[in-house]
Parts: C-alpha cells; structure tokens; sequence
C-alpha cells in the first residue's frame, strides 16, 4: 500500500518537480493556497487541497492525518528575491510574519494529533542562520554572498530563521531541514555537495526536488538541517555521508 504524503506550497516550482518524483510510488497530497491553482497539482497526479493561512488548525490537522511525511515547500514569492516589487515595509514585514503563522499552524497541526505523527521535511535555505555568528567554514566568498542575501532579502533571511528555530524546538515530532543554496533552472544533475557547504554553486531547482525526495524516508535524518549546492557527488551517496556525519549545519 502506498503511504500518504503530504506536499504543503505545493504549486511552487521545487513543490511540482517533488510531486512528480513522489507520485511515482506514494499517495501525494498537495496543497495549495488558491483554488486555482488545484488543476496544476492534479495534473501531477497528486490529489489537491485548499488551506489558506486563515484555515482552521482542524483543518491542517485533518489535511496532515494519517501521512507519513509533510513537506514544506512554501515561501511567498513577493516576500523574497531581488525581483520582488517594491511593496511598502510594514506590508512586507506582515506578509513575512503571516507565512510564518502559518507554517507554525502546520507544526502544530503535526503535533496535536492523537496517533502516529508524520516526519516534518522543511524546504530552507542554505545561510540562514543567527546572523551574529559566523560558521568557522565560510570563506571570503561565503561572505561576500552572505552580505548579499543580508542586504537583498533581510526580511526573508529573519523569518526564515525564525520559523526553522521554531522546528527545531519542536520535540513531539521528527523533522529534517533541507538547506539549499540558490537555484536555477537548468536541468537536474543527479549529483550535489552536502552537508556544511559553501554557499556557491547554484543548485537546479531538479536536483533540490530530488534531495527532497530522497529524505523521504530517512528516520536517521531527524533533527539535522542538511546544506546542499551544485557539486559532484551522487545525491544519495552525499545524503548518506552528510546524515552519517550526524552534524546539524543550521546553527542557532
Ligand atoms: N529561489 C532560491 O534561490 C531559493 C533558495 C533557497 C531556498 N528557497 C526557498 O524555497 C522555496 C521554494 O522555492 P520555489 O522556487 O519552488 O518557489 P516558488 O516557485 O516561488 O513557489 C513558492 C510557493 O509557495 C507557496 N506558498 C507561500 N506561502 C505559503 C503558505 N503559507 N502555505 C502554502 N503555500 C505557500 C506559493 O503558493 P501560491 O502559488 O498558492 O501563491 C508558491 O506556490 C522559496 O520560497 C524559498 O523559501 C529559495
């Protein structure tokens, strides 16, 4: 029998690419935040689901119930990237902090549930971090980069932050953090770096969705956020080496 999936942003391009590897072999649910938005997710294979940030936790509960994994895939575009328009700060600021609600509600939501609780697969990203601490293995280059984000996306750098501390205090559920660096749109390589990278190479969209996939049943990955770029190694061979090395690369 196949297992109950659960893919949480699901209209997002890494979400797409993750529904129509999982589809393969599970039964996916994706959810989407406009009605509209239900036909791609269909079309995929998958079954389709509304829940707005404004739905009842009853409802994220009902939509989480009985899967074995939630990915979280979300993230709003107009709250993010150097291509964002220009929106006012506080509207910005409440976009950012609405999102985060809503990705407690789903945390939440995992957490009230009365029987077996699906593992928590959270899509990231791979700076975010206490920005006053900087990791041992940044170079010159990660700097550079790390000051970039910081200038362009500070919001989106904080909130992420944020919400990826809250996960990590969660206890009554498993958990794992994808931390990717940013993507592009060329055609997946099967092959990445993993865990505590630098910042550089950019990773295909694909190739994310694929790493995604292969924590799908990885137990032995709770409670660490794994970093992964554009590189070389085989991705199941660098998951494996990365959950081996049993070190967190989200630093707190
Ligand atoms: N771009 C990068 O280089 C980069 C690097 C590292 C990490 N990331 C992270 O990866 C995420 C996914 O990337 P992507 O390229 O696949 O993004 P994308 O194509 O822009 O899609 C993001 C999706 O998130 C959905 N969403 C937003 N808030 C949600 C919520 N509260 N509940 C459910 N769905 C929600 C949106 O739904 P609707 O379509 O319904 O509006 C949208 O479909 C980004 O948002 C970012 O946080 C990005």
């Amino acid at each position: 029998m196949s297992s109950k999936v659960v893919v949480i942003g699901a209209n997002g391009r890494v979400a797409r690419l993750l529904i129509s590897l999982l589809v393969k072999s599970n039964d996916v649910t994706g959810v989407v935040q406009e009605p509209a938005h239900e036909e791609v997710v269909k079309s995929l294979g998958a079954k389709s689901l509304v829940l707005t940030p404004e739905s009842p936790l009853s409802d994220y509960k009902a939509a989480v119930e009985g899967a074995v994994a939630v990915y979280y895939c979300g993230g709003h575009w107009p709250c993010a990237g150097p291509d964002a328009p220009p929106i006012p700060q506080e509207e910005l600021e409440a976009a950012h902090k609405a999102e985060h609600d809503a990705t407690i509600k789903v945390y939440d939501a995992i957490e009230a549930l009365a029987g077996p609780k699906p593992r928590l697969i959270m899509l990231s990203g791979v700076d975010i971090r206490d920005l006053s601490k900087v990791p041992d293995h940044y170079n010159e280059d990660d700097l550079k980069t790390s000051k970039w984000l910081q200038d362009t996306m500070p919001l989106w750098m904080k909130w992420k932050y944020e919400t990826d501390k809250a996960l990590s205090q969660r206890t009554a559920f498993k958990w794992a953090i994808l931390r990717p660096g940013g993507f592009s749109d060329e055609p997946g390589t099967g092959k990445v770096t993993m865990g505590r990278t630098h910042l550089m190479p950019m990773i295909p969209r694909a190739d994310v969705a694929a790493s995604l996939a292969a924590l799908l049943n990885r137990d032995d990955a709770s409670g660490l956020g794994i970093d992964v770029i554009g590189g070389e190694t085989p991705i199941q061979e660098a998951l494996d080496a990365a959950i081996k090395k049993g070190e967190t690369d989200f630093i707190l």
